[in-house]
């Protein structure tokens, strides 16, 4: 395979897990590499080396994110405007927004999140195991981080099963398994001034309001209230369509991430008896284990960014208005930065991941209640004995941005 075979925009090469050995010729030979899309779009550049993702993330005034983050889409400067969250915003005013929220995230305050994680994971966990035989990614994955949202949101816990149905179908817009209108159909045309073309979106806002109207000059501390009560620092309210986005925005992140790093974990550690049984004898090995999760899942396979100027990298120029997409996925199995990156070894310490982006302005808000959500899980799955067995393949998400299981069928056996 050479660079030139290698097309990071067709879906179906994603359809089949992560295309690691696509990734590995690229970062050796092409690590700044020209990617032709189909029309109307106009090609993007790919970065697939660990300094070069870490490099453009923290670089905002050159590479910006006002004109989309997530997509791949080239939208106008309305459509721009109606899509907008804290996730597409620049400067002073992504600050801003993203000062409402900060506090919620911290370790601080999550530090009393620790006994409710483990209240949730035994009630989830018990459920699950009581099937007998489960889909992993339905019964624990996707269940578990959207209770915790629930309760981020202070909305009732049986709003969990639509909201994961809102998010699959907002993330899982290009997998015809998931979406009710794929975004890359002509029939999206009509959504294409919502986020992630999908009508899912409206629904979602109309929810949102529902919640901002019960809440709006109430003295609620959840992240709702948050958003529709208090005034940024910059002194600019949130404006209807503000409130819309981001609210969505923390439905979708919220949830699918965790959730694959998740699955891709259980399944990493039910094909590993060995690594399943020192991390089981060794809790304390966890905190770091962790860590090697969120390398191994990349649940996030890029994000994006559009140059504000030209740009000499790598003997190539990167043009004004050019769309660049740090591959943090690739960056993650970057043979300068890991020893062995293909394996998965949860002793692996230093671990410079970007799973969450790296020390830029868009650094993941909720990655270190990804963190706590994951060691708890995995940790009470091991205390478990982990008595699992996969049953057949595991599917997923026909997209280039997540790397996402969307079913990993398992049994319970006795033992384990
Ligand atoms: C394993 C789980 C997760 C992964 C892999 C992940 C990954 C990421 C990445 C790669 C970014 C963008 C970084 C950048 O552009 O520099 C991001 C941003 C963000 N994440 Fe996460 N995330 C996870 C979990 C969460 C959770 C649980 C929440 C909230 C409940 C969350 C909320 C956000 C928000 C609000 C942003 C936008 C921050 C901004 O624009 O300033 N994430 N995440």
């Amino acid at each position: 395979m050479t660079p030139d075979d290698i097309d990071l925009s067709s879906l179906d090469l994603f359809a089949g897990g992560a295309p690691w050995e696509h990734f590995r010729v690229l970062r050796a030979q092409a690590p700044l590499h020209w990617n032709p899309e189909p029309a109307p779009n106009h090609g993007f550049w790919s970065l697939t080396r660990h300094e070069d993702v870490v490099k453009v993330g923290r670089d905002d005034a050159t590479f910006s994110s006002q004109k989309g983050a997530v997509s791949l889409e080239e939208l106008d400067d309305e459509q721009l405007e109606l899509r907008r969250s804290m996730l597409e915003t620049d400067g002073a005013r992504h600050w801003a927004l993203r000062r409402l929220l900060q506090s919620d995230f911290t370790a601080r305050s999550l530090a009393s999140y620790e006994s409710f994680l483990r209240g949730l994971t035994a009630t989830t966990l018990d459920a699950a195991f009581a099937q007998g035989e489960f889909d992993f990614v339905r019964s624990v994955s996707a269940d578990y981080p959207i209770r915790v949202l629930t309760r981020l949101m202070d909305v009732p816990d049986d709003m969990a099963s639509q909201l994961i149905h809102w998010s699959d179908r907002l993330v899982g817009n290009t997998d015809p398994d998931l979406a009710d209108v794929l975004a890359d159909s002509t029939d999206s045309d009509q959504y294409k001034d919502l986020p992630f073309r999908s009508p899912a979106a409206l629904e979602v806002f109309a929810y949102g309001d529902r919640l901002a109207a019960e809440r709006r000059g109430g003295d609620g501390t959840d992240i709702v209230s948050r958003l529709v009560n208090k005034v940024p620092e910059d002194g600019i309210p949130l404006d209807e369509r503000d409130f819309h986005l981001n609210f969505l925005l923390l439905v979708a992140a919220g949830n699918e991430t965790t959730r694959h790093t998740l699955s891709h974990t259980m399944r990493a550690l039910i094909e590993r008896p060995d690594t399943r049984a020192m991390l089981r004898d060794n809790p304390e090995m966890l905190p770091v284990a962790v860590e090697e999760f969120l390398r191994w899942a990349s649940p996030v396979y890029h994000f994006r960014r559009t140059a504000t100027r030209d740009v000499e990298m790598h003997g190539k120029t990167i043009r004004e208005g050019d769309k660049v997409l740090m591959w943090y996925a690739a960056g993650n199995r970057d043979e300068a930065v890991f020893d062995r990156p293909d394996e998965f070894d949860v002793t692996r310490n230093p671990n410079d991941h970007v799973t969450f982006g790296k020390g830029g302005p868009h650094f993941c808000l909720g990655n270190q209640l990804a963190r706590l959500e994951v060691r708890i899980l995995i940790e009470e799955i091991l205390r478990r004995c982990l008595p699992l067995q996969l049953t057949g393949e595991s599917e997923q998400v026909r997209t280039n941005c997540i790397h996402g299981t969307k079913r990993c069928p398992v049994k319970v056996v006795s033992g384990g």
